[in-house]
């Protein structure tokens, strides 16, 4: 027998889980379906983000940052620590216990909401007047009957040509957050978001860690000036970061893995891995959406075609998340999936894309908001621009953490904040000021007339908003 519900949601990542339960608020009759199996086979909501992606990458970042810190900053604090040691498998054994806190959490959620949650795979069955027919294959098949649909179903990493993830030796995401002893080599194709965060968490952890990216550039969509001091800051590190590669073939062995490439002189390279992250991208989930039989377009590289407000091409069917055009984030994700609850809803959903805040989590952290100065000299925007270093803020030189800066970006003539970057301590966090500032409009000058507290990292915010009118009080 059919069950009927206003809204059907196929995807139970941060995307879907978050318009579901936006949905249950506005009034509505919902279901949420999602596949992802825990280890015992049981449900685990939460999708890439819970499960192989947001959650387990900080509960990694956090353990191997602890480490370094006891073996290399502690000491300045007049902390001697003697016999230090780690413990990969009491560290996974956390990290997959912070995920399952998550997985629970959202079924917690979900029940209190009132959101019917089918463990299986959705698929689409047929699209008509009368609503959408979805299929859930899972212990038992149930067929869920929609007036409306939002497709939630995120993305996968995508492999290089030839080079399959066997999750062994040739590692996507899942495989980057399950390594159980470090490796001595480990090797990592693009030095994107995931290729430094999980580089940075097995550099820490003894690995002699190998980048080796195809861009010429580092960084490219960061801020030419942040990423050149990140750049800096992690080959002091100890990352061996190689750009402008061409990679070849990818071989591997019985316990090791061993990339051709050609190296930025156009000279042929080959290095030998005991493991190899490819983290170059990802491609988002549509297969087995059974899309073609509702007739769902999809674009050029797969994604879910949608128009700005998350309209499909087929009536009453949404998408939202990594599974459609934009940044793949998780917030990113959760505000589509309640704009696209309002709007079923007859309110005017809004996401505002200038103003999505990015944050990669090494150490130093690498957050900001709107353009950077690179593409403001690409648009003929004119600009002012201020920094202010850590090294120069009360608290970072009492915290010891006095690497990287803060810097604003403003219109020229009307002082609009157009952009913030900064790499620092508690980037992710010191990041949502500029991302309020810029929702409200604000000009740097306003920031730089609030006051804020002392001695506190947020102070260097201020400083950098005075940078812009070249008065700093502190540098
Ligand atoms: P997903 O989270 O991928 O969820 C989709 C869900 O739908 C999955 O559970 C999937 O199994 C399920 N599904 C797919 N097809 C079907 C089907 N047919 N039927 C039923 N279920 C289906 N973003 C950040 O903002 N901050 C971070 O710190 C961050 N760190 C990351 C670290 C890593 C290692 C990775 C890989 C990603 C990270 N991301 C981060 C990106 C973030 O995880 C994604 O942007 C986010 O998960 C996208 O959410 P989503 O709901 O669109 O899709
Ligand atoms: P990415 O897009 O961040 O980086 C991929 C890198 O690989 C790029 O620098 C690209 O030039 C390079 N590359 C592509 N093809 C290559 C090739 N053949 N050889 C060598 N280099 C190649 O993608 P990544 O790191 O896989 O992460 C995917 C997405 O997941 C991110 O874009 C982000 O949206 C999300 N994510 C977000 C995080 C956060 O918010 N902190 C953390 C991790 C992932």
């Amino acid at each position: 027998m059919s069950k009927n519900f206003d809204v059907v949601v196929i995807g139970g990542g941060p995307g879907g889980y978050i318009a579901a339960i936006r949905a249950a608020q506005l009034g509505f009759a919902v279901a949420c379906i999602d596949d992802w199996k825990n280890a015992k086979g049981g449900p685990a909501p939460g999708g890439t983000c819970t499960n192989v992606g947001c959650i387990p990458s900080k509960a990694l970042l956090q353990s191997s940052e602890h480490f370094e810190h006891a073996g290399h900053g502690f000491a300045e604090h007049g902390i001697e620590v003697k016999g230090l040691s780690f413990n990969v498998g009491q560290m996974l054994a956390r990290k997959d216990g912070v995920v399952k806190q998550n997985n629970d959490g959202i079924l917690y959620l979900l029940k209190k909401n009132k959101v019917a949650f089918f463990h299986g795979h959705g698929s689409f069955v047929k699209n008509d007047a009368s609503g959408t027919t979805l299929k859930v294959a899972g212990a038992s098949e149930e067929t869920l009957i929609a007036k409306h649909v939002i497709i939630a179903t995120g993305s996968n990493a995508r492999a290089l040509p030839g080079a399959d993830f066997d999750e062994k030796q040739i590692l996507s995401n899942t495989g980057a957050l399950a390594i159980d002893a470090t490796p001595k080599k480990l090797g990592v194709i693009g030095a994107g978001v995931i290729g430094l965060e999980m580089g940075s968490v097995w550099r820490r952890l003894g690995a002699e860690v190998t980048v080796l990216e195809a861009l010429p550039t580092f960084l490219g969509a960061v801020d030419q000036q942040i990423a050149k001091e990140a750049h800096k800051l992690f080959v002091k590190q100890g990352l061996n970061i190689h750009l402008g590669v061409k990679i070849g073939a990818i071989t591997v062995g019985k316990k090791d893995v061993s990339v051709a490439y050609t190296d930025d002189q156009g000279k042929e390279q080959k290095a030998v891995f005991d493991k190899l992250i490819v983290s170059i991208g990802r491609v988002p989930n549509t297969n087995g959406l059974n899309a073609a039989a509702v007739g769902l377009q999809l674009d050029g590289r797969g994604f879910v075609a949608v128009d700005a407000d998350c309209k499909t091409n087929l009536p009453n069917v949404w998408a939202v998340g990594d599974v459609v055009r934009g940044p793949m984030l998780a917030h990113k994700a959760e505000e589509e999936g309640v704009a696209v609850a309002e709007r079923i809803a007859g309110q005017h959903g809004h996401v505002n894309f200038n103003t999505i805040p990015w944050v990669i989590y090494t150490s130093p952290e690498i957050a900001w908001v709107g353009k950077t100065e690179q593409q403001l000299k690409a648009e003929g925007i004119a600009y002012k621009a201020g920094t202010f270093p850590f090294m120069a803020n009360g608290r970072a030189r009492a915290l010891g953490d006095t690497s990287g800066m803060v810097k604003f970006l403003a219109d020229a003539k009307s002082d609009e904040i157009l952009g913030v970057h900064i790499i620092g301590p508690m980037a992710s966090e010191l990041i949502a000021e500029a991302v309020v500032a810029m929702e409200f409009r604000a000009s740097a000058e306003d920031i730089a007339r609030i006051c804020h507290a002392h001695p506190s990292l947020s102070e260097a915010t201020k400083e950098a908003a005075l940078a812009v009118d070249k008065r700093t009080l502190n540098f």
